[in-house]
């Protein structure tokens, strides 16, 4: 009942395995940080009380919390010279390149004064690369639009300094609403960790030949902004933009359901949960009380629940048990707090790199680490004599 299960020691020299962050149950639609479920973290915590969570097993106290955001914000200014990266870019370069880009330079800024195997070390990396993502995030965003890069401030907290560093101009300070900074606060929550996903996996993956932080982060990144998977938020709000209207949608479902149409119904189904993904219904929430405060009418809205109940009546989609996952209702929420799409899945990476760096340093930590070396099943040709040149 503890979620606690342990594989067969052999299983995990392949690349998967054990964990104490986070437990999914599939079927049951549970999803629990270090034992407490996403929804109550998600009414209760911010954003940095999860970190923690993640990092080192429990949720701070008030003195543990106050040092912790105190340490994260201390760290959220990045080398001023890292500015001169995004000069290389092209101005239209998707949000997500730049990312991986910039954090992979990282490792050519701290990377040679970090020793992994140094517990201090490892914390001021992790530090480093929770504080900073926020901030180069950002950064992304402006240089695309030719505005001004805007420093991080320490009066705010974690995510009203990722809206203000995103939305402020030289002319207007971001009006912070406290309504909308809960949000994006919630929204960060949601994406923070999600056991050995596929950029997860990358992560660790990477981080078990013993590369630097910085680089296996990089990767992550590099991983997630495929349309399968963090990628699929700024699919979903592209594949409503193109229904468009609510007369269309059995037309896109038929095309999902076709065998030889490559189409998917995005922000729909998940490699692991066979039920609603708690997630998507958390989610959905803020999307109505973000539309509210904003007093928006988002047509998109009204087409997404009017698509969700449609696709949960089908017959194929019950059968294949295939529910709303955490990216169907994030992009009408993010579009509506000001993010272009090209943004959405960069936000899922600033959020997810709790997550990846709290697995990085799980799996540094374990004495019994091995590199992972997952193994193949052999489909090619048995041995063979060699042909000459000549005769082939
Ligand atoms: C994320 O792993 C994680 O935890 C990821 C994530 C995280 O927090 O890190 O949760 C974030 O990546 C969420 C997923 C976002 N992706 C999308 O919304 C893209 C659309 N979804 C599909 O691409 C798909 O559902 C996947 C990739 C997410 C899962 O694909 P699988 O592994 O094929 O799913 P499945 O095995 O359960 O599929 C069962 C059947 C298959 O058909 P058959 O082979 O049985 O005939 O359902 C079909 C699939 O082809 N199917 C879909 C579908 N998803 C699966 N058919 C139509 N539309 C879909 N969206």
């Amino acid at each position: 009942e503890t979620g606690h299960f342990t594989y067969d020691p052999g299983f995990t020299s392949t690349g998967s395995c054990e964990s104490a962050l986070t437990f999914i149950d599939g079927d049951e639609g549970i999803l629990l940080h270090r034992g407490y479920s996403i929804e109550d973290l998600a009414e209760n915590s911010d954003f940095l009380d999860v970190a923690y969570l993640l990092l080192y097993g429990d949720l701070p106290n008030k003195d543990q919390k106050k040092k912790f955001d105190r340490d994260v914000t201390y760290h959220t200014m990045v080398h001023e010279q890292l500015s001169n990266f995004y000069r290389g870019f092209r101005r239209d370069a998707h949000p997500m390149a730049v990312l991986c880009g910039v954090i992979g330079a990282l490792s050519a800024f701290y990377h040679d004064s970090t020793d992994i195997h140094d517990e201090r070390q490892r914390m001021v990396a992790s530090f480093r690369l929770i504080a900073k993502m926020p901030t180069i995030a950002a950064m992304a965003y402006k240089y695309s639009v030719g505005q001004p890069f805007n420093y991080p401030r320490n009066d705010l907290t974690y995510a009203e300094n990722f809206l203000h560093m995103m939305f402020a101009v030289p002319a207007e300070p971001y009006k912070m609403s406290p309504t909308i900074a809960r949000a994006m606060d919630r929204i960060l929550i949601l994406h923070a960790d999600h056991e050995q996903n596929a950029s997860t996996s990358t992560v660790r993956l990477s981080g078990s030949s013993g590369a630097n932080p910085f680089a296996c982060i990089a990767a992550g990144i590099a991983s997630l902004w495929g349309p399968a998977h963090g990628g699929a938020n700024e699919a979903v709000l592209n594949m409503l933009q193109e229904i468009g209207h609510k007369d269309n949608i059995n037309e896109y479902i038929k095309k999902a359901k076709d065998k030889d149409d490559p189409f998917r119904l995005m922000g729909f189904g998940h490699r692991v949960y066979k039920n609603y993904d708690p997630r998507a219904k958390v989610m959905q929430k803020s999307c109505h009380e973000v539309l509210a405060e904003l007093d928006l009418d988002d047509p998109l809205l009204e087409l997404a629940m009017a698509l969700e109940k449609i696709a949960l009546e089908d017959d194929y989609f019950v059968e294949k048990k295939l529910f709303p996952n955490v990216d169907f209702y994030s992009g009408i929420v993010l579009k509506a707090l000001g993010f272009p799409t090209s943004m959405f899945t960069v936000l899922f990476a600033v959020a997810r790199t709790v997550g990846w760096v709290a697995q990085w340093k799980e799996m540094i930590e374990d004495p019994s680490q091995k590199i992972g070396r997952p193994r193949q099943l052999y489909t090619g040709p048995a041995q063979r004599a060699y042909v000459p040149l000549g005769d082939r």
